[in-house]
């Protein structure tokens, strides 16, 4: 069952039934390692993602159609030319809302109750507990059985919207096929872009709400061929959903950074057509 109140003395990681000692821990080994390498990859990503998402610069390059992930859909009439494929649903926005306000506050919502980046960031950041066998140095434990972390429970209503955005990140791949002179192209923005979707979605459907989904509460799988199929699918892709996780945050530091070199114009895209 689960805990849910503090370990009082005697209890928990202060039990009668454990060794007495005064050290968090007797590894000897660099069990912090992990946790570090994590914190600092996820506030990297944190910090770069923040600032493009507000910069409103060099995210949209118009000869070729490469609109970067963190402003799709653009949907104000502060976009750039051309870049509300879904047309204007607002008109002007303040400094302060990133023009991509529609999906970036879900897409966080998403990642941040993914049931991997809880375990990142549960280690990581709240140290609870910080490794196997180190003992965490918090009093107390709720679980995810009170606010703020109850809303955990959601994740999987943050997974559909995530299906709706994968849908949109596949239309802005089809139109980074674009050609500077009309017609269809392809550059090596159109291949990043393409890559970054296509990774999108195996995260997406990687998922572990998407695999309960797929196979859960099912008596016979035998009577649902279908959705067998598809569990089994979802099944292989989820035994690598922490390698997507990171690989997803790396893709879509890649795909901004290179639309932002090609739409400033610190670097002409490579064209193979067109
Ligand atoms: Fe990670 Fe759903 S569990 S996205």
């Amino acid at each position: 069952t689960q805990q849910t109140t503090a370990p009082e003395p005697g209890t928990g990681v202060f039990g009668t039934g454990r060794a007495a000692m005064t050290m968090r821990t007797l590894r000897t080994d660099r069990w912090w390692l992990p946790p570090l390498i994590t914190v600092v990859g996820l506030a990297a990503f944190v910090i770069y993602a923040t600032i493009r998402a507000f910069v409103r610069t060099a995210y949209w390059v118009n000869d070729y159609h490469y609109l970067t992930p963190f402003y799709s859909p653009c949907v104000s009439t502060s976009c750039a030319e051309g870049s509300s494929h879904l047309g204007h649903w607002v008109g002007a926005l303040p400094v302060w809302i990133p023009l991509g306000f529609m999906v970036l506050p879900f897409l966080l919502l998403f990642r941040l109750t993914c049931y991997y980046y809880r375990k990142a960031y549960y280690r990581a950041v709240w140290f609870s507990p910080p490794a196997c066998a180190v003992a965490e140095p918090h009093a107390k434990y709720s679980g995810e059985t009170r606010l703020p972390l109850i809303i955990q429970n959601a994740h999987r209503y943050f997974f559909y919207i995530a299906v709706l955005v994968s849908v949109i990140n596949t239309y802005d791949a089809i139109i980074a096929f674009h050609g500077k002179s009309g017609g269809v192209g392809v550059g090596l923005g159109t291949l990043i872009i393409l890559v970054n979707a296509v990774l999108l979605w195996t995260y997406t459907l990687s998922c572990h709400s998407c695999r309960h989904i797929a196979g859960g509460r099912l008596k016979h799988f035998s009577a649902h061929p279908v959705r067998y199929w598809f569990w089994t699918q979802v099944s292989k892709l989820n035994t690598r959903h922490m390698q997507l996780a990171w690989t997803t945050l790396g893709t879509l530091v890649l795909t901004d950074f290179y639309v932002m070199l090609v739409a400033s114009n610190t670097i002409s895209d490579l064209r193979f057509v067109n």
